[in-house]
């Protein structure tokens, strides 16, 4: 039987958060998306493949920062590349640095649907940019959405404090659903500018679902039909499922594309990357301006994790290393004859219980994720993980015999 962590740091300065910042933190961040008494809340450190935790405890962190840590925290290759850049450059000026253009070189070479870029910070930034270059090239109004875009007006779930008018023109679909996706194309002739969908299906709380055949091939050809952009939202698959994201390991090259998280390892920052004719409405006819976009510290990060990754054949390790895991993790949840159910091999892996009418399966998540948190392995109950190149085979290893171990806790238990 693990044992309850050792939490009080954590509670402490959540209680003290609460005073300070609505919530004591953003929105995934707080207790209730993991289990509130069992997780850690505030984390100390980090190195590698793990996380330490404001009380000591030590974790393997397989959740990633929800997806930047590509290769594992405090890379020295990318950090003294980052130090560097402050040292002997800066960072923050009033017109641009070359560094702009080397990036811009490497990605363009990278990204099949990359004729042009755009760099900025955030996934919501490169989202809702993606939808204003798609209306100005269009001049067409609507949106359709398959996916997680972000924080913004036109895709946030939670509506207070949004007027209805800055979303009612977005619609949504569902992964794998082409026919689902035809009738609104149909329903919204002649009107549709821009349908964004993540190219592996991974709403939160939700399995990870891969591309039928034909489902990405068709909705191109869909949006072409209808004169609508396709843009691929690769926030999480860019820089993970191949160095050229999912549209070059399905075969599949959008008009435009969007990527953030594992393209710098941590530093901020995201970019749209789209058809030449595109891209260019933004010489004249559309614009986009930030005082922190053309900030160089993230692009000098970018540029060295790209780097590494390419070098030293990163996603390939990432790669073997996940089906590994998950053919362990598959063989523990058959044997469990639990109502369990494992998706996102190999590079996003998650555990997720059948949902049924009596709601048992909640019991179960949290019964679960409480087992395996004991055992100090980070994973999220409402959202997949992920697995970093400093995760060893070992690390992995030990985190499916953790999963294994909670599940048979729970099994006893049921
Ligand atoms: C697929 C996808 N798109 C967009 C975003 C928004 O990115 P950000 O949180 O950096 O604004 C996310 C964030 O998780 C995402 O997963």
């Amino acid at each position: 039987m693990a044992e309850h962590l050792k939490l009080d740091n954590s509670e402490r300065l959540y209680k003290e958060a609460q005073e300070l910042i609505p919530g004591g933190m953003m929105g995934i961040r707080r207790p209730y998306n993991f289990v509130p008494g069992e997780y850690p809340i505030f984390f100390d450190s980090a190195k590698g493949g793990k996380v330490t935790d404001a009380d000591g405890n030590e974790y393997l962190d397989m959740l990633c920062a929800y997806g930047p840590i590509i290769i594992g925290h405090r890379e020295r290759e990318i950090d003294a590349a980052v130090i560097k850049q402050i040292k002997e450059k800066g960072f923050c000026m009033s017109i641009v640095q070359e560094i702009q253009n080397t990036l811009a070189k490497k990605v363009t070479a990278l990204v099949p649907s990359a004729e042009k870029v755009v760099f900025c910070k955030t996934g919501s930034d490169a989202t809702t940019l993606a939808g204003r270059i798609a209306r100005s090239f269009t001049g067409k109004a609507k949106i359709i959405r398959c996916g997680y875009h972000g924080w913004h007006d036109w895709c946030v779930e939670q509506k207070g404090g949004v007027l209805p008018k800055l979303y009612e023109d977005t619609l949504e679909f569902h992964y794998n659903d082409l026919q689902g996706l035809e009738d609104l194309l149909k329903a919204h002739a002649g009107d549709v500018a821009l349908i964004i969908m993540t190219p592996i299906g991974h709403p939160n709380a939700h399995e990870v679902e891969m591309p039928r055949p034909g489902f990405l091939e068709g909705a191109k050809k869909l949006a072409e039909q209808h004169g609508a952009v396709l843009c691929f939202d690769e926030i999480r698959t860019g820089f993970r499922v191949s160095l050229g994201g999912a549209q070059k390991f399905f075969g599949v090259t959008p008009h435009m594309s969007v990527f953030g998280k594992a393209m710098a390892n941590g530093y901020e920052i995201s970019m749209v990357a789209g058809r030449r004719d595109i891209m260019d409405v933004l010489v004249s006819k559309a614009f986009v301006s930030s005082t922190y976009f053309n900030n160089t510290l993230a692009m000098v990060g970018s540029l060295a994790t790209i780097n590494m990754l390419e070098r030293d054949g990163i996603l390939d390790v990432i790669s073997k290393r996940g089906h590994a895991f998950c053919k362990k993790v598959r063989k523990y949840v058959k044997a469990s004859g639990l109502p369990v159910t494992f998706t996102g091999e190999p590079w996003m892996p998650y555990i997720t219980f059948d949902k049924e009418d009596t709601g048992r399966y909640k019991k179960l998540r949290t019964a679960f994720y409480t087992q395996l948190i004991r055992r100090r392995v980070f994973l999220q109950p409402y959202h997949h993980g992920y697995v970093c190149y400093r995760h060893s085979s070992k690390d992995l290893g030990h985190a499916a015999d953790m999963i294994a171990e909670s599940l048979e806790e729970i099994r006893k238990g049921t």
